[in-house]
């Protein structure tokens, strides 16, 4: 029977880019609602990330999430798990605002004129309302940051993947966020440098030169990174 109440298991995860190994053994049974990874630039967490949805495929071991092995369920995992890139024109497509948001519902609303409507609201729940007909391009860095949040929420994944979700965020927006994040039902994994953006989350992952150096509640595992950091 699939596990489908919100699980994601890494199994004995190893991985090399060429010569150089990312991941060297990562096992790990993540169940809570909102779980933080950090670590050091480089130290493997986009490449860890990227397994939940099946864009990297381990070399070895084995990523399963809600029971599926992310190897031959692709499909149904990517429906299952949003992934926010921490460079939003990755995943921006569309020539405008809500034509962006209007293909994601493409796929769960088929009547036109009820996505445009949809789109309109979504954009106005994500800070975005007055830029619904502008070009994608023009957007600042926060608001394609906010677009390409609002683009995969708005399809309901059970599982939401943000890699360094706030990096081009204003204070006001990255609280936004923060508050957005807070109410989501979503299961929730965020990869970031914000550290107090973790401050109330369930559990935080630290990851180092490829391994898992420590998982625990988000102030003693903050304490743990700060301290490998010397700082
Ligand atoms: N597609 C790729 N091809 C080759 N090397 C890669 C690829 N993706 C990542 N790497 C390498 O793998 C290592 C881990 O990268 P990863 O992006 O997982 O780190 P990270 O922990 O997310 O770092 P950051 O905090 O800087 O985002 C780095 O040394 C990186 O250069
Ligand atoms: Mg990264």
């Amino acid at each position: 029977m699939p596990d489908t109440d919100g699980s994601i298991v890494f199994e004995g995860v190893e991985h090399a880019f060429g010569d150089r190994v990312v991941l060297r053994g990562v096992s790990l049974d993540i169940r809570e609602h909102r779980v933080g990874i950090i670590g050091a630039n480089g130290s493997g967490k986009s490449t860890l990330a990227r397994m939940i949805n099946a864009l990297v495929l381990p070399q070895r071991g084995t990523v399963t999430v809600n029971g599926l092995d992310v190897r031959k369920n692709k499909r149904k995992v990517r429906r299952d798990v949003g992934f926010i890139f921490s460079d939003p024109d990755r995943q921006i497509i569309m020539p405008t605002v809500a034509e962006d948001i209007e293909l994601s519902l493409s796929r769960i609303i088929s009547d036109k004129a009820a996505r445009k409507t949809r789109a309109r609201e979504v954009l106005a729940d994500f800070g975005l309302d007055g830029h619904a007909d502008q070009p994608s391009h023009q957007l600042s860095g926060g608001q394609k940051q906010l677009l390409a949040l609002a683009a995969v929420m708005v399809v309901g994944p059970s599982i939401l993947v943000a890699d360094e979700p706030t990096t081009m965020l204003d204070l006001r927006n990255s609280l936004m966020l923060r508050h957005t994040f807070a109410d989501l039902s979503e299961q929730l994994v965020v990869l970031t440098h914000d550290l107090p953006m973790l401050d109330d989350f369930d559990r935080v992952i630290v990851l180092d030169d490829g391994l898992v150096v420590a998982d625990d509640e988000p102030a003693p595992a903050i304490a743990f990174y700060r301290s490998l950091m010397g700082r």
